[in-house]
């Protein structure tokens, strides 16, 4: 799929006029592949130019960079400073580069729609995968859109939910079983409920975006009994899931992805039992609250 420079420019206002690289949507809602490009060599307009569309497509993928991961590390500070906590650390990587790694005969277990960290008061915004083994075929991981959601709710539920807030709270997983001590998961099992906005808005392009998560972590809606909170909670995390709002990227090998982790869910396919996936991680460190519409 090609784009001429005009359509392309429309996915994002603040491309410079010298751009270089390829720019192809991936779905009319979300997702941009960016070609033509080596992200350990980005002049300062290119990162401006990635980081504007980003705000726009909400996932970016890259494909074929074979960089180190000190190059990968420093690539992500374009958006901020990467956490070196929060991480399973992986030997000779720099310590803002973990790994998410599911080994031969190990079954992934983290296979539901999600966002990261919802359960903090400062979530991670942006998030970034960078693929280094991957199985023979499956594995894929999908990105679904929490603005193209909340644009295509009814006008009755849009009433309906403005001004409400959830409460969220960490429910131990595969991932956080390896991330976190016993000590650290106790605590965080036992620290008050983190109350966010039902409803967010995005400072950077003033859009809404519905900010909800896997049961497991958006428990409930504060202004509400649990039934009624619950019911309505599932059925907005059903809306999410809608095909029109997500889309799947099949992973090859040095494929880098970075999204906007408070924007959208991400479902990684566990498909590819006996075989083995490792993928480098990276997280951008949360400096803003989820701001109410
Ligand atoms: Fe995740």
């Amino acid at each position: 799929m090609s784009n001429s420079p005009a359509e392309r420019r429309s996915y994002s206002e603040n491309l410079a006029s010298d751009q270089t690289f390829d720019i192809h949507p991936i779905t009319p809602r979300v997702g941009a592949e960016i070609g033509g490009i080596d992200l350990a060599q980005l002049t300062d307009a290119d990162a401006e130019a990635i980081r504007s569309i980003l705000v726009d497509r909400k996932a970016i993928v890259f494909r074929n960079q074979n960089i180190t991961t000190a190059q990968y590390a420093s690539f992500m500070r374009i958006f901020g400073d990467p956490v070196t906590e929060d991480l399973v650390a992986e030997p000779g990587n720099p310590p803002q580069v973990g790994a998410i790694h599911i080994r031969p005969d190990e079954r992934q277990r983290i296979n539901f729609w999600h966002m990261d960290h919802s359960f903090r008061d400062l979530p991670s915004p942006i998030l970034s995968l960078h693929a280094k083994i991957l199985p023979p075929c499956g594995g894929d991981t999908l990105f679904a859109s929490l603005e193209a959601a909340y644009d295509s709710l009814s006008e009755a539920t849009k009433k309906r939910i403005e001004g409400l807030h959830t409460l969220h709270k960490i429910t131990p997983t595969q991932n956080s079983k390896r991330r976190y001590t016993k000590e650290q998961m106790t605590g965080m099992e036992n620290a008050p409920s983190v109350r966010h906005p039902l409803v967010g808005l995005n400072p950077d392009n003033g859009r809404k975006f519905l900010f909800v998560n896997i049961p497991i972590y958006c428990r409930s809606i504060a202004e509400m009994q649990n039934e009624q909170g619950d019911a309505l909670l599932k059925k907005l995390y059903r809306h999410v899931q809608r095909p029109e709002f997500h889309f799947r990227l099949c992973w090859t090998p040095n494929t880098l992805v970075v999204w906007e982790n408070v924007h959208c869910l991400h479902y990684p396919v566990a498909d590819y039992f006996p075989h083995e996936r490792k993928l480098w991680r990276v997280a951008i460190k949360g400096t803003e609250r989820p701001a109410l519409a």
